[in-house]
C-alpha cells in the first residue's frame, strides 16, 4: 500500500468516549491505513503507533455536509471558496465528506457536467465526496442519460426545479433506485413579485426576501410531497428555510410518506432580520433561494423539528461570493448572486442550537451530522459510524470548548461571515480524515486532490424497504382491481409468484374496450413497470 510519508498511518485514539447515533461508550479507536481496525480495550498496536489522547473528550463520525455548491457559477462568476477551499473549511469545522451539487449549464449534457465537476473535484478536494446533479430542464434524452449516471457513474441523487414533468422524473428515478430532491420555490410568483418590487423602487437585498414570500416554499414542499406520493418515489427537499415548509414536511412524515428534509446551517444559525441591515455588503452577503426567514423565531422551530425526527439531515448549501461579486447586484437584487456560508460552522451550529438547550443529545447530534446522511446517500456504514471496518474519518468534540465565529479567523474566501459574532460550545479539537490528522491544535494540514469520490449503490435500504413494499401492495391491489373489471376470480394462490390474471398479457382480449384500456395501462401500472416478481 501506499505510505503517505508525513506522518504515521498508525493512529491509537485513547481515553475517548465513542459515540454513535444509537449508542455511546469508553474505547480505544486503532487506525491503520485509513480504516478504523480495532476498537476496545488495551489494544495490541504496532511500535511505531502515533497515540492521541481523547480523554474527556468524544470520537464521533466526521461530518457529512450534504448539500454543498462549491463549483457554482453565479452570474458569470465561480463562487469564492472552490473545492480546495471549501473542503478545507469543511474539515476544520469537523466535516470530512461533503455532498456537491452539480448544475450544468444549458449547452452541455448531464454526463459532460458530471466529468467536469469529477475533473475539478478529483484535482482539488481534500475529503472525500460525493455528487448530487441539478436537472434545470426537461428534455428528450434526459432518461437515457439518468440510467447513465446512476448505473454508470455512481451519482447521488438528482435535484429538481419546478415546472418540469415531475411526475414522470419521480417514476424513472424510483425505478432505478435513486433519490428525488427539490428544491422548493415557485418561478413564476418570485418573477412576478420581482417586477413588481422593483417598479416600487426596492432595490436593496430587502427586495429578494420580499419577492418569496414564505407560503411559496411552503406550497412547493407540498406539491413536491403530493406528486412523490403517487409515483411512489422517495422525497428529499433540499434547503429547508421557513416554518411552513418544515411544517408540510413533519406532516406528511407523520402521514407515513418516504421523505426527508435538510435544513441547513443558515436557516438553523441566524434569522433574515438582517436583509434590511444598512451595511449593503452585510445584507447581501445573506441573499441565498428560498431566503433565511425574516421570522426570529424561525431557527429554534427548525432545530426542534430536526431534534425530534421530523427533519433527518443537515447541509450547508455553502455557495459564497466575494462583496465585489455580490455588487453586481448593488442597484438591483435580483442580479446578486446567490449563496451564504455554512460549510465550516456547520456542526458546531447545529449542537450550539440543539445539544446545548437540552433538544438532542450527542446520539442525535450523530445522527443529524453524519449518519442519516450516510445511510440516505447510501455509503453507510463505512461513512456515518465508528465502527471496525469503516473509514476513518473521524472527529474529536471537546464539548467543553467554545469559539466565536468571525470572519478574522474563518477559513472561506470571504468578508462576510453570516455568523459574525456567534459563540459556539462544542468545538472539533483533531480532525482525521482517511487515518490522517488534518487538523489539530488549531492547525489545519491539507492534501489538496486527497479527497475521494465516492460512488453510491443504489436502491439504499433506509430509504427503498418501504418503497419496495408498497410497489409489492399497489400491484396486487390494482391487479385486484383489474380482475374484478373484467369479471375474472383473482388468483391468490399465485400470489406473490407472478402476474396474477391473463389480463396482464397485452393483447389477450383485445376486442373488449375495457380489457384493452387495462391492458395499455398494465404496461405502466402504478408503482412502475417491472413486475412483482422483480420487486421482492
Ligand atoms: C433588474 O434585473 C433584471 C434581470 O434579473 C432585469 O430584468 C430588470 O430589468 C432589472 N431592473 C432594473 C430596474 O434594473
Ligand atoms: C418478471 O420479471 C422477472 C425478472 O425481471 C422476469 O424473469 C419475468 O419474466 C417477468 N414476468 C413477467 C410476467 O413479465
Amino acid at each position: 500500500h501506499k505510505r503517505r510519508g508525513r506522518q504515521s498511518d498508525q493512529i491509537l485514539i485513547k481515553g475517548g468516549k465513542i459515540v454513535n447515533d444509537d449508542q455511546s461508550f469508553y474505547a480505544d479507536v486503532y487506525v491503520e491505513d485509513g480504516v478504523i481496525k480495532q476498537i476496545g480495550e488495551n489494544l495490541p498496536v504496532p511500535g511505531d503507533t502515533r497515540t492521541i489522547d481523547a480523554y474527556g473528550q468524544l470520537v464521533m463520525p466526521g461530518g457529512i455536509d450534504v448539500h454543498t455548491r462549491l463549483q457554482a457559477p453565479g452570474a458569470g462568476m465561480s463562487s469564492a471558496d472552490g473545492f480546495f477551499q471549501g473542503t478545507k473549511a469543511a474539515l476544520a469545522g469537523g466535516t470530512t465528506m461533503i455532498i456537491d451539487h452539480v448544475c450544468p449549464d444549458t449547452s452541455s449534457s448531464l454526463l459532460a457536467a458530471y466529468e467536469q465537476w469529477r475533473g475539478c473535484a478529483d484535482g482539488q478536494a481534500c475529503c472525500d465526496y460525493g455528487l448530487s446533479m441539478d436537472i434545470p430542464r426537461w428534455h428528450e434524452s434526459l432518461r437515457e442519460e439518468l440510467e447513465a449516471l446512476v448505473k454508470d457513474k455512481g451519482m447521488w441523487a438528482f435535484i429538481f426545479f419546478f415546472s418540469l414533468r415531475m411526475y414522470e422524473i419521480f417514476c424513472i428515478l424510483r425505478d432505478l433506485g435513486a433519490i428525488a430532491q427539490v428544491h422548493a420555490e415557485n418561478g413564476d410568483i418570485i418573477e412576478e413579485e420581482q417586477k413588481r418590487l422593483l417598479e416600487l423602487g426596492i432595490t436593496g437585498p430587502e427586495g429578494h426576501v420580499l419577492s418569496r414570500p414564505e407560503e411559496v416554499e411552503a406550497e412547493a414542499v407540498f406539491r413536491a410531497i403530493t406528486i412523490a406520493r403517487q409515483a411512489n418515489c422517495p422525497l428529499y427537499v433540499t434547503k429547508v428555510m421557513s416554518r411552513g415548509a418544515a411544517d408540510v414536511l413533519a406532516q406528511a412524515k407523520r402521514k407515513g410518506t418516504v421523505v426527508y428534509g435538510e435544513p441547513i446551517t443558515a436557516s438553523l444559525g441566524t434569522d433574515g432580520s438582517h436583509y434590511w441591515s444598512k451595511n449593503w455588503a452585510k445584507a447581501a452577503a445573506f441573499v441565498t433561494s428560498p431566503p433565511i426567514s425574516p421570522d426570529p423565531s424561525t431557527p429554534d422551530h427548525l432545530s426542534t423539528l430536526l431534534s425530534s425526527g421530523d427533519l433527518q439531515v443537515t447541509g450547508s448549501a455553502h455557495c459564497t461570493f466575494t462583496t465585489a461579486q455580490k455588487a453586481v447586484g448593488k442597484d438591483n437584487f435580483t442580479l446578486i448572486p446567490e449563496g451564504t456560508n455554512g460549510i465550516e460552522e456547520r456542526m458546531s451550529m447545529v449542537w450550539e442550537k440543539c445539544v446545548v438547550p437540552g433538544k438532542m443529545d450527542e446520539n442525535d447530534f450523530v445522527a443529524v451530522t453524519s449518519t442519516n446522511a450516510a445511510k440516505i446517500f447510501n455509503c453507510y456504514p463505512r461513512k456515518g459510524r465508528v465502527a471496525v471496518g469503516a473509514d476513518a474519518d473521524l472527529v474529536l468534540w471537546n464539548p467543553k470548548a467554545t469559539k466565536i465565529i468571525s470572519a478574522k479567523t474563518h477559513n472561506l474566501n470571504v468578508e462576510y461571515n453570516i455568523f459574525e459574532g456567534t459563540e459556539c460550545h462544542g468545538v472539533p479539537t483533531v480532525v482525521i480524515s482517511q487515518g490522517r490528522v488534518v487538523l489539530e491544535d488549531g492547525n489545519l494540514c491539507v492534501t489538496q486532490g486527497s479527497g475521494r469520490f465516492i460512488p453510491r449503490k443504489t436502491f439504499p435500504d433506509f430509504v427503498y424497504k418501504r418503497i419496495k413494499a408498497r410497489n409489492r401492495v399497489r400491484r396486487v391491489l390494482f391487479a385486484i382491481f383489474l380482475c374484478a373489471r373484467a369479471g375474472q376470480p383473482f388468483p391468490w394462490r399465485n400470489i406473490p409468484l407472478g402476474l396474477p390474471c391473463s389480463l396482464l398479457s397485452p393483447g389477450s382480449q383485445a376486442d373488449d374496450h375495457i380489457a384493452r384500456r387495462t391492458a395499455q395501462k398494465i404496461m405502466a401500472p402504478p408503482g412502475g413497470r417491472s413486475n412483482i416478481t422483480s420487486l421482492s
